[in-house]
């Protein structure tokens, strides 16, 4: 409230035939008439048929009506091209036209869910409607799901916003119809290479619940650390980084109940066999090898890994068929997704050196290869994740089809997460016949461009480009990091994923989710790497990167995540700034070329 005394200033200023707003994602269609403002009544009440013996209407509109109070939002850039520096019309009008607009100012919303019922699993009916017409008190939301209904909540929250003098309003009528492209719309947190705690993984939740996001694939462990409690084997807590840096069961369930309050699904990654070390060594030592090996990445003919630490599980080794079993179906009891990721990239054979289990099976029958060793453990560890529920729905990464060392024959109905290549192994999964998710590594990770962090690399160690021709580390190379560039958010919206691709192809893409590796992420920086950009994968994904026209609409998402970003900070989530606020202020004055349809 303090902060409303500040606005009228701030919105003389900047605004505004602004009272028609930008929400991110842009809906699939969004309509206005143009009428002007509509008031909002002091307090607008939830009416809906039914809710969710959990609550999740009352409790989706409590949060966004909260927010709507508490932020007065104004939207910081408006969107463009917009005419001039107008004020807000003052209410000059005399008594009549008060008591009119009070007469039909906002007081429900009203929200009609067909089906109640519809569990928060992969394919459900996300879409809905929102109008407002001239004549009504009431928001009017009609959705087959709730789920639906939340996302309707986000899109309402962001139309409604201060009057400048104490009051909302929204812009009259409006009509929304509006539905994802995409059933599987997702970030990858990794809480293995760093810890990040339970509240920086509710700040992401919030910032995915605010831009229509769906799932959180959580990377839960790898070779480093392993954070989660396991009461099969309270032993594998040994390995995460302290006692404070462990999610309890009830952590977990905590981050799947307050995700799935805002229609976000969880899906949890264990990655076998490979990235495997921390926790499984407590239990079982035999179970992983070349755990203690030097990775040598300085004498690569004998690398054990690509990247600190080193340990894969002994695939060979018998035993550890069973502690895998044990680990996976208790995390599967917590974890209510019919999905889960059960890893299988990077496989690197010189680690199965310093197996005896795995060079004597290899010495029976000097015919075997890695890729029979990586048969081996599909055919022997999905049975066992399959097994957990008749309606379980495994992921692992490409690796396991694509790589040097790869299964001869992983069931098609594996769903594979996309990371190498672009659109050539996009186009390879899917004409396999695989379900794909996109996470092609040169456009959608978000760790990229950091440079290197392995430490005592002398190829830091160098003061000047002895040849400007033949480009170095340093000088024109990539900085140490193998994905480099830095992904900025445009590059990641103007992804054209399913170039190229037939109709049959296309079909077989679930949708696509932005990795954040943590190597050198933590608490600090985590809400940083992954917003705003982030929100620009997830109108990819919502409502896509082009107009009706069919033509690309970056310049036109540009003001759109300039104020989503000023959005997400004033919702508590630390998103990093894009621009100078100077753009951001002055629609088009930053951008690179005069001409708007530069960008195709
Ligand atoms: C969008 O909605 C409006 C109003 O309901 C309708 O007239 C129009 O045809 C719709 N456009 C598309 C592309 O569906
Ligand atoms: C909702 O009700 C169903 C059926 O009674 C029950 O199985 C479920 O656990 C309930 N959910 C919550 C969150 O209370
Ligand atoms: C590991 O073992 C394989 C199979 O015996 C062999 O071809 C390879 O050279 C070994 N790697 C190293 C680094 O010794
Ligand atoms: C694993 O178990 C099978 C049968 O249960 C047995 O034939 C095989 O020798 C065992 N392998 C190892 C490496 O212990
Ligand atoms: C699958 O589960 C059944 C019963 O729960 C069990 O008997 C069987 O051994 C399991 N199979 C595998 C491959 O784990
Ligand atoms: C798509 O196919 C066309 C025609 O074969 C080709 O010219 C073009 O380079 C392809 N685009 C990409 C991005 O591969
Ligand atoms: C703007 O750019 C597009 C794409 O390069 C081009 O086709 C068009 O001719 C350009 N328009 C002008 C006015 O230069």
């Amino acid at each position: 409230m303090l902060l409303s005394r500040f606005w009228p200033v701030f919105v003389t200023l900047v605004t505004v035939s602004a009272v028609k707003v930008n929400p991110l994602p842009a809906p699939r269609n969004i309509s206005w008439t143009g009428s002007g403002p509509k008031n909002l009544a002091g307090f607008v009440t939830l009416r809906a048929t039914q809710d969710t013996n959990d609550s999740i209407l009352a409790n989706g509109w409590d949060r966004a009506w909260k927010t709507i109070v508490s932020l007065q939002w104004v939207p910081a850039a408006t969107e463009a091209p917009f005419p001039s520096f107008q004020p807000f019309p003052t209410d000059t009008a005399g008594l009549s036209k008060r008591a009119k607009r009070a007469l039909s100012s906002i007081q429900y919303v009203d929200v009609a869910v067909s089906d109640i019922d519809a569990d928060l699993q992969h394919g459900v009916d996300e879409s809905y409607t929102l109008e407002v017409t001239d004549d009504s008190c009431s928001v009017v939301i009609q959705a087959p799901t709730v789920w639906g209904a939340l996302h309707a909540f986000t899109t309402l929250q962001q139309l409604i916003i201060s009057d400048g003098q104490g009051g909302l309003i929204i812009e009259q009528s409006v009509k929304i119809q509006d539905a994802p492209l995409y059933p599987y719309r997702g970030i990858m947190v990794d809480t293995g290479r760093n810890f990040i705690s339970i509240n920086k993984i509710y700040e992401q939740l919030d910032g995915m619940s605010l831009s229509k996001l769906n799932v959180l694939h959580w990377h839960m462990d790898d070779s480093q650390s392993w954070p989660m409690q396991i009461d099969a084997y309270p032993e594998m807590i040994l390995d995460a980084y302290s006692s404070r840096e462990i999610f309890s069961h009830t952590d977990m369930r905590n981050v799947v109940a307050y995700a799935r309050a805002r229609g976000i699904r969880v899906i949890p990654e264990v990655d076998m066999p490979g990235h495997s070390a921390a926790g499984w060594k407590q239990v079982d030592p035999e179970m992983v090898t070349c755990v203690d090996s030097w990775w040598s990445n300085d004498d690569w003919a004998l690398h054990t890994a690509v990247e600190p630490v080193p340990g894969q599980m002994d695939i060979i080794y018998n035993g550890t068929y069973d502690v895998v079993r044990n680990v996976y179906n208790e995390l599967s009891d917590i974890f209510p997704d019919h999905w889960f990721h059960v890893g299988a990239d990077e496989l690197q054979p010189n680690c199965y050196n310093f197996s005896r289990y795995v060079t004597e099976w290899f010495a029976e029958d000097p015919s075997r290869t890695y890729n029979d060793l990586a048969q081996y453990w599909v055919d022997h560890a999905v049975p066992i994740f399959q097994n957990y529920s008749s309606s379980r729905q495994l992921i692992m990464w490409e690796d396991i089809v694509l790589s040097t060392e790869h299964a001869h024959d992983v069931p098609k109905n594996i769903v594979m997460q996309n990371w190498n290549n672009g659109l050539e192994y996009i186009s390879k999964l899917t004409e396999l016949g695989y379900d794909v998710i996109v996470s092609s590594s040169d456009f959608m990770y978000l760790d990229c461009g950091l440079g290197g962090f392995v430490t005592n690399d002398p190829r830091y160690d160098v003061m000047s480009n002895p040849d400007a021709s033949t480009p170095n580390f340093n000088y024109g190379g990539n900085g140490g990091s193998w994905c480099a560039p830095y992904k900025t958010w445009q590059r990641i919206y103007d992804y054209d994923f399913t170039t190229n691709l037939t109709d049959a192809q296309a079909k077989h893409i679930v949708g696509a989710a932005a990795p954040l590796w943590s190597e050198q992420v933590d608490d600090v920086t985590v809400s940083s790497h992954f917003w705003p950009r982030a929100a620009a994968l997830a109108e990819l994904v919502w409502s896509g990167n082009r107009d009706e026209e069919g033509n690309k609409r970056t310049t036109w998402m540009t003001q759109r995540i300039l104020n989503f970003r000023e959005y997400l900070v004033a919702n508590g989530v630390q998103a990093t700034a894009l621009v100078p606020k100077y753009c951001l202020q002055h629609p088009h004055t930053c951008d690179l070329y005069r001409n708007q349809s530069v960008v195709q």
